[in-house]
């Protein structure tokens, strides 16, 4: 049984914040900054706004341009390195918001998280346990980052986007791995135990990454699950229309260009937006919708934590 995208949505906060911005409250450029990653601003939560809201927004455009109304989703799946609140799950606030009554899950995959959903919406679907399934990827990086370490705070943004499914004709075919102990500890962020007097960890909880070993993980890993997934399908890059890769770093996106060939068929929207983690996949997908025709072959990528990375062959 085959699975397909029936429609997608985004939301992004309303603060812009450009790398000149960033130079009021650290020691950096412009130039730094768009150099070695490609980024020129990033959308961050300000005020009073809620990743909850950024979700919703994103999920009813998706429900809307599918075409059918909320009651009838039976799967709702959020993918985020945290929501509004430790508990409830971001997935079930939203369920709320929605005014919906399905099967919630949150999955906290970093940067894979929109893959990871993706092949969970296709167990339940093939397993006949949902027919349509909104998939949610809400992050908020801004609060994960460590705002005094100026070479990864600058990287990211927030952002929200979805995408409903359905049962369709072609099946997504899969390559995940994660890398077990090996290397993980160069991007994480430890939870912090605030009042508990049993523990002594002594850590902030907010995110260090050792980018130098993280680009070297990238570059390898994006290779690796791209060929796995040509090489399941009997194809070759030729046969792909669009390759939407996480967009982490400008640099390694043009690395891969420079292993697969295909400049066109890599868009990016990095300079926007600045490293979304999970979002970032759907919002890609979503802003290169209306140039995608039903039956183009896209491969969706992502790499970050844990460490992980997968990459999936989808038929639009
Ligand atoms: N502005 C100005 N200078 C800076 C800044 C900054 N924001 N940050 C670091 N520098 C300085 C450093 O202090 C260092 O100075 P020094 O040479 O005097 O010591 C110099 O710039 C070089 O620093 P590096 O850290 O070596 O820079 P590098 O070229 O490795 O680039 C970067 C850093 C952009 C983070 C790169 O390593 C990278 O992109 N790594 C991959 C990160 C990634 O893909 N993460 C994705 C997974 S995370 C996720 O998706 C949730």
């Amino acid at each position: 049984m085959g699975l397909k995208i029936i429609g997608t949505g985004a939301a992004l906060p309303s603060k812009i914040v450009t790398n000149d911005d960033l130079t009021a409250y650290m020691e950096t450029s412009d130039e730094w900054i768009s150099q070695r990653t490609g980024i020129r601003q990033r959308r961050i939560l300000s005020g009073s706004e809620t990743l909850l809201e950024l979700g919703t927004t994103a999920a009813k455009q998706a429900i809307g341009e599918a075409g059918i109304i909320p009651d009838e989703i039976d799967l709702l799946i959020v993918s985020t390195l945290g929501g509004d609140y430790k508990t409830p799950s971001l997935s079930c606030l939203l369920a709320g918001e929605l005014g919906i009554d399905c099967v919630t899950l949150d999955i906290n995959m970093a940067c894979c998280g929109f893959l990871s959903a993706l092949n969970t919406v296709k167990a339940y679907i093939n397993a006949g346990m949902a027919k349509k399934a909104l998939i949610v990827s809400a992050e908020a990086l801004s609060r994960l980052a460590n705002w005094t370490e100026r070479s990864t705070c600058v990287l990211f943004g927030d952002a929200a986007a979805a995408a409903v499914l359905q049962e369709g004709d072609s099946d997504p075919i899969f390559s995940m791995q994660v890398t077990g102990k090996n290397g993980w500890e160069h991007l994480h962020a430890l939870r912090s135990t605030d009042n508990c007097p049993f523990n002594d960890f002594e850590d902030e909880g907010r995110l260090h990454m050792n980018g130098q070993d993280i680009y070297k993980f990238a570059v390898s890993s994006i290779t690796a699950r791209i060929n796995e997934v040509l090489d399941k399908c009997a194809l070759t890059i030729d046969d792909i229309d669009k390759v939407l890769l996480h967009q982490a770093n400008l640099r390694i996106i043009k690395g891969a260009v420079t292993r697969f060939g295909h400049p066109d068929k890599f868009p990016h929207n990095i300079e926007n937006y600045g490293n979304t983690s999970s979002a970032s996949v759907p919002l890609l997908l979503h802003e290169e919708a209306k140039n995608l025709r039903r039956g183009d072959k896209l491969i969706l990528c992502a790499f970050g934590a844990g460490l992980s990375s997968a990459a999936c062959l989808l038929e639009w």
